[in-house]
């Protein structure tokens, strides 16, 4: 499979003529989405039009990196989470899974890409440490870059309070190298990682504490130290994947 043919397949797909019966229905509000305003219009000034980026911004990035460097791996395939399907997840492990009863705990996203997990799990959690691992170096600048966004427009906005203790760290390395033993919740965006790079994350993994939460989408972690606790559909850039929450148990 050739570097472009490997992102085809999480392609947006192509949208056809709108269907003026179907988009004159507004579709009905969203409790937990009417309750975020703030949120996401600060997740806009960190990634969207104001910062100039465009949707695909990341996906540009990534693809130029691995075109100058010749890296033909299809588990570089880039692909992010949207925001809002991203808080409805946070809001399923904290109102089901027992995740974020209170403050502070460690978030680390496994290959974070330009960071739009960690600085959307910022917003939604005060999180005591947030960790972000990506071996493509100019998606990993753009994290550094974004927390001079975060100083500039969110922290006056959340108040020193809210922000002053959290702990952001960004590690330009290869995840099966770097050190995320300390997490609470472990978010691995996974579709494009093929069984052999699962099998090594699930081997890693062993090392997390029990009760971790391991979030992975389209693919899961191998083998019995983790339990799947629930499947669901959550839409990502690219259209819906499959996300399963597992956590670490004592088992092995
Ligand atoms: C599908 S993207 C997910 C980006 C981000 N987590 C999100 O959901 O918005 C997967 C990322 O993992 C990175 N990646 C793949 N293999 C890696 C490795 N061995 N170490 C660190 N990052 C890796 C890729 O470069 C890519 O940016």
């Amino acid at each position: 499979m050739s570097d472009s043919d490997s992102d085809a397949s999480i392609e947006p797909p192509t949208q056809g003529f709108a269907d003026s019966t179907l988009t004159a229905t507004e579709p009905p509000p969203n409790p937990l989405m009417e309750s975020l305003k703030q949120e996401i219009d600060l997740f806009d000034k960190l990634y969207g039009k104001q910062r100039g980026f465009s949707e695909t911004h990341g996906k540009e990035i990534s693809r130029a990196e691995r075109k100058r460097e010749g890296y033909i791996s299809t588990t570089l395939t880039y692909g992010e989470i949207k925001f809002e399907t991203f808080a409805e997840l946070m809001n399923i492990l904290k109102g089901r899974h027992g995740a974020m009863k209170e403050d502070g705990g460690v978030f680390v996203d496994i290959g974070c890409g330009i960071g739009k997990p960690l600085f959307g799990a910022a917003l939604l959690h005060k999180f005591d440490k947030i960790v972000g691992i990506e071996i493509l170096e100019d998606l990993y600048k753009v994290c550094v870059e974004t927390m001079q966004h975060w100083t500039r427009h969110v922290k006056p906005v959340l108040g020193e309070e809210r922000t002053q203790d959290m702990q952001f760290s960004f590690l330009n390395n290869d995840f099966l190298i770097a050190d995320w033993s300390d997490a609470d919740i472990v978010f691995m965006n996974s579709t494009c990682f093929n069984r052999s790079l699962m099998i090594d994350l699930s081997a890693k993994g062993k090392a997390l504490a029990p009760g971790t939460i391991v979030v992975t989408t389209t693919k899961r972690m191998v083998g019995p130290a983790f339990d799947l606790v629930e499947e669901l559909q959550m839409e990502e850039s690219w259209g819906d994947a499959t996300v399963y929450i597992q956590k670490r148990v004592e088992r092995s």
